[in-house]
């Protein structure tokens, strides 16, 4: 690696080999996964005036990113089965024009690839017809997953990445992509991500600084050579806790928990990163106490909906306004998933479990 710290040679090497990884042509590094959403976001003119739509029951940097582009949120509920945004939610929210986004004018759907599953992009690429908008990606968990072969990141319009440390493919601190099939979005996140500069010291336009350090595309170059093997890692991980609440008479159809557990579902058009492993649990934050106390880590992704966030109460959206995302996060519980996780660990996890349920 040589002398240039930012924007150095690993990071055009990491851009082009992480496009090809995804199969689109253009890759754009950039600082954060929110950073990348919010270039697609600028690269695409989506501003004041705009309204896009996306899910409650995301990471807050999904909401906050189309604020800080001068945006409308607007939101729909998701499925209980997946997670993920539900397109028949949608089109009953767009073709409801008077509880839809007012005097804005809906311009993109931003559906998240909750978990590492990709959403079902068949009633995405629907939506998009119908309704005539531009579909960008939350791919931010979900480097890898593939629906019906073709990769997230090549199936919207543009696809936001974060490499954030704790992601499935991730780097040595803050790192973030955006892909996209089309050069002249390209093209401009390229410049605004330097400060609106193609040609150094001159400005076409107000960018600001979210530049990609060398060292963390050095990280993701190299780590991008294991990332197929990490994510078939994990989910055969994930196979592993599945028969094991199976075996103990614990797995539960759902969606929603009655004595046992609600195990992951898997579109089976789709293939799954398990960037997470999610369950639905009766008492669940009792059984994430339980756990710990057992030296057991989990994690609730996310136990208060966007739309119920202080900072996002003024969207106006009530308490009740999405009770499947609402449920959501009062019954997910994220369980210990990485590839090298062992299966008497993840026996201990599941017999802890077990114990806790009897
Ligand atoms: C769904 C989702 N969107 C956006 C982000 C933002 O990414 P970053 O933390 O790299 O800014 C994250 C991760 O933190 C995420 O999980």
């Amino acid at each position: 690696m040589g002398q240039r710290f930012i924007l150095g040679e690993e990071v055009w090497l990491f851009e082009a080999a992480a496009a090809e990884a995804c199969r689109v042509p253009y890759g754009v590094g950039c600082a954060s996964g929110t950073d990348a959403l919010w270039l697609a976001m600028t690269a695409a003119e989506i501003g004041p005036g705009d309204a896009v739509l996306t899910t409650p029951f995301s990471f807050f940097a999904t909401v906050s990113s189309i604020l800080r582009v001068g945006a409308q949120p607007m939101l729909a509920d998701i499925d209980p089965r997946t997670y993920n945004l539900d397109a028949g939610s949608i089109a009953a929210t767009l073709r409801d024009r008077n509880q839809s986004c007012g005097n804005t004018q809906l311009r993109a759907i931003l559906p998240v690839h909750l978990y590492g599953q990709c959403v079902d992009w068949d009633a995405f690429t629907a939506l998009k017809k119908e309704f005539g908008v531009l579909l960008i990606e939350d791919a931010a968990q979900a480097f890898g997953a593939q629906w019906k072969g073709q990769p997230a990141g090549n199936l919207g319009d543009m696809a936001a990445f974060s490499f954030y440390p704790t992601k499935n493919l991730s780097a040595y601190g803050d790192a973030g992509l955006l892909t996209t099939g089309h050069e002249r979005f390209a093209e401009r996140a390229g410049i605004l991500r330097v400060h609106g500069m193609r040609q150094r010291y001159f400005h076409e336009e107000v960018g600001w600084n979210s530049r990609l350090d060398t060292i963390q595309a050095a990280v993701l170059l190299v780590k991008l050579q294991h990332i197929d093997r990490w994510n078939r890692e994990r989910r055969e991980r994930a196979k592993t806790y599945d028969d094991l609440f199976a075996q103990r008479g614990l797995a539960e159809n759902g969606p929603y928990p009655q004595h046992g557990v609600v195990l992951p579902y898997v579109d089976p058009r789709g293939t799954h990163v398990f960037h997470q492993y999610v369950i639905r649990a009766p008492r669940r934050d009792a059984l994430k106490v339980f756990l710990a106390q057992q030296g057991i880590g989990s994690e609730i992704y996310y136990p208060l909906p966007l739309h119920l966030q202080p900072s996002l109460r003024n969207l106006g959206y009530a308490d009740g306004a999405f009770p499947e995302s609402e449920r959501a996060a009062k019954e997910v519980l994220a369980l210990p998933m990485f590839p090298e996780l062992t299966q008497p660990e993840q026996e201990r996890v599941v017999t802890a479990i077990a114990e806790f349920l009897s």
